[in-house]
């Protein structure tokens, strides 16, 4: 695991586009695996300013995301087919972009199809992440046993408490989601952890402590070959 310590979320954003920009420069048609969540944002507005500036093509570029809320239709402003739109998808032109369907009524057959469209486009070549403080990535929870396929997971209260406060008073939060387990994530040819903010340093100490905790999702990463974490002093504490 290669970290890469940055003085604050501005050099993070920076340094982990430069990552990005260098896997597209490689690789034209690459696959990228997208994260959401607050953490990404930097990332995304300063590769939307970098393709305006002529300096990176995403024209050939297919993405999967990592999860969507379920149930959750497209256009809800919390789903991440909405947040995905919004930051990216409609300043910044992909080949292709998929997400889960968080509106499908066959749930378990959506899921089935998720891994079989990134196993067709040759699994992800870069796969980004974030992590949430209970160490879920995607949304692979702490649990006694991880999914190796995408699937539908009900969400831990730790994450729905860690999320309610982007559903306005007295709107349904969904409760489940559908993520693409570890098949998905662990076939990425590289991976991309981000952290970032001091709500975040218990959570990286447990990871960066070299051994796998069975309760920390994100500690399962300690076996990819090929994983850099980008990470601000406020979550490294250093
Ligand atoms: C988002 C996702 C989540 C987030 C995690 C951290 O697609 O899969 O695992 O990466 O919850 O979220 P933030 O960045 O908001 O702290």
């Amino acid at each position: 695991m290669k970290k890469i310590v940055c003085d604050g979320y501005d050099e993070l954003s920076r340094a982990a586009a430069d990552i990005v920009a260098e896997q597209v420069s490689r690789k034209p048609n690459s696959v990228l695996g997208l994260a959401t969540g607050s953490t990404p944002l930097g990332l995304y507005s300063e590769l939307v300013r970098r393709q305006s500036a002529g300096e990176i093509d995403f024209s050939k570029v297919r993405s999967f995301n990592l999860d969507e809320y379920y149930p959750i239709s497209k256009d809800h402003p919390q789903s991440y087919n909405y947040y995905m739109r919004e930051n990216l998808f409609s300043k910044v032109s992909f080949a292709s972009t998929r997400l889960p369907d968080g509106n499908t009524d066959d749930p378990q057959g959506e899921c089935a199809k998720y891994d079989s469209e990134i196993e067709a486009a040759g699994g992800i070549d870069l796969q980004l992440l974030g992590i949430g403080i209970n160490g879920h990535i995607g949304f692979n929870e702490p649990a006694d046993s991880y999914s190796v396929a995408t699937y539908l997971v009900k969400l831990t209260e730790s994450t729905l408490a860690a999320n309610s406060r982007f559903f306005a008073n007295g709107e349904t939060q969904p409760v489940s989601a559908l993520t693409m387990g570890f098949g998905a994530i662990f076939s990425a040819k590289s991976i991309l952890l981000l952290i970032s903010g001091q709500n975040k340093a218990p959570i990286a100490k447990r990871l960066f402590q070299g051994k796998i905790h069975t309760d920390v999702p994100a500690s399962l990463l300690l076996l990819h070959p090929n994983v850099t974490v980008v990470i601000d002093r406020a979550a490294d504490g250093s």
